[in-house]
Order: C-alpha cells, then structure tokens, then sequence
C-alpha cells in the first residue's frame, strides 16, 4: 500500500479553497442523515468542513500520522471525531447515513481490497444510506505525463513550504497509473522524500458491480463539474445506496 506517513506533515502544503467539492461532499450526505464517515481521510478537511456545518464526522485514516496531524489541525472543531484504523476491516460503533471517498482514493485498493472496503462500509451503514466514490474510469489508451513542477496555488500561512515534481504513465493493459513524485519540503526544514502512488483504475462497469455485491445499487453519476451525467467516460463521482446488508447477500 501506498505510504503516506512522511506526507502528514505538510499534507496542508497549499490552502487552496476547496469549499466548491466539500459543499458537493454536503449536498450528498444531506440526502441521507447527518452521520457520516469521511473515509481514507487523510488530514480530514474535508470532514472538518462538513462537520462545521453541522454534520457528525467521522474521519478515518490508516495512518496514525495523518489522525494525529488532523486532530492538531482541527480536532477542536465540534462534532468530529478522528479514528485510526483500516477501512478494509472497519468496525464504527454506530452505523452512518453516508460515507464519501475523495481524492480517487478508492484506486489506491486493488480489486480484492475495493471488495473488502466496500463491504465493511456497508456494515457500517444504515440500510437506505449512501456511499459516495470520487472515481477515475479506466482510459482505453495508454499514455504518459511529462514531469511537471507544481507550486502550492495558495501558500500556507503556517510556515510550511513544499513544492512537488511530478510524472505519470498508464498502462491501458492493467489500468495501473503510476505516479512518480518527489517532494521538497523547503520550510519548516529542508528536506526531500520520493513518493510513489499506485492507481488501480477500473470500467464503469467493474466499479458498479463492485458496489452492487457490496449491497449499494447506482443513484445517480457526476462529471467533474458536479453535474449530473450518463455519458460512462464523463464519470467522476458515483452515488450509491445501501439496499442490502452485507449478509444478506
Ligand atoms: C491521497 S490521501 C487522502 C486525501 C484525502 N481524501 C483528502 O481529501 O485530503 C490517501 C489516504 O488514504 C489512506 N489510506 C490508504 N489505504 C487505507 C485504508 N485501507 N484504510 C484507511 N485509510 C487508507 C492513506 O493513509 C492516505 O492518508
């Protein structure tokens, strides 16, 4: 799995406003009920958003750095809470009403481990409830990103400075994107870390049956502009509902 300990730290390397996809994350979550569980966190901003707004949070992380980071940034903020644990084998002691998974962070999983977040996640949601997965639909082409150097939009006010190289290439034949970073983090203190993501991308298809045997059936997608659209290569978020419990299928 991909490791993002070194990344805790300076994970808020570019306040960039965000409040466009977060109020998104809300208008979701508002169909279904105030409990919800924003999944594979990272620092949880966005959670702290929607928690603001007066949603019951609950941010998960696998990390213990990224929770301990997110509670430092936001922890004061009621109605959030942070949980350390892994989504593959997630118990919450209460069942949600919704739970979302940015960032395409659901293609850090490969298939068997998608299956197991899935169904975890329906365990933990009340029937009726609903799930919600920032997705990359996999490209029928293979092709390549050049390196490119990438500034914060937004420089922290924190004292924290980080700028990043990036390049990329995907395999059309196992729908695997590979992405090749190097950080540089220039204050608080100099230091650099490479970084290496996995992507896991899948058909439309793949990612509904996916959810379909983890008990959710489609809703509704969205392009990237939050519109509604059925145009399969225009996907960038999937809403599901929870119609089955876990054990009954
Ligand atoms: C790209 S970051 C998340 C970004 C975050 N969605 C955001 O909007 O800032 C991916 C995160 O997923 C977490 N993660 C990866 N596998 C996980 C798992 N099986 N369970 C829980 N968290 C996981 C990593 O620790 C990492 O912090």
């Amino acid at each position: 799995m991909t490791d993002y300990k070194q990344h805790a730290k300076y994970w808020r390397w570019d306040e960039f406003d965000n409040s466009e996809e977060y109020e998104f994350w809300a208008s979701l979550a508002a169909k279904y009920g105030k409990n919800v569980l924003n999944a594979m966190c990272a620092v949880g901003e966005s959670g702290a958003y929607l928690a603001h707004k007066g949603f019951r949070v609950t941010a998960l992380d696998f990390e213990t750095e990224m929770i301990a980071e997110g509670k430092r940034l936001y922890g004061a903020i009621p109605n959030l809470s942070y949980m350390q644990g892994d989504l593959r084998d997630l118990k919450l002691d209460s069942k949600v009403d919704f739970t979302y998974i940015a960032s395409m962070d659901i293609h850090l999983l490969d298939s068997g481990d998608v299956t197991k977040a899935l169904r975890c996640i329906n365990r933990n949601t009340k029937v009726g409830g609903g799930l919600a997965l920032e997705v990359w639909i996999a490209p029928h082409e293979s092709f390549s990103s050049p390196q490119r150097i990438f500034h914060p939009r937004v420089p922290p006010t924190s004292g924290v400075y980080v700028w990043k190289e990036s390049k990329s290439e995907y395999d059309a034949i196992t729908k695997v994107q590979s992405i090749h970073q190097i950080v540089h983090v220039e204050a608080p203190e100099k230091t650099v870390f490479p970084h290496e993501v996995r992507l896991q991308l899948y058909d439309f298809n793949e990612m509904i049956d996916f959810a379909r045997e983890s008990g959710f059936a489609l809703c509704r997608c969205y392009s990237s502009e939050k519109v509604e659209t059925a145009d399969e290569s225009q996907v960038t978020y999937v809403e599901f509902v929870k119609t089955l419990d876990i054990e009954d299928i």
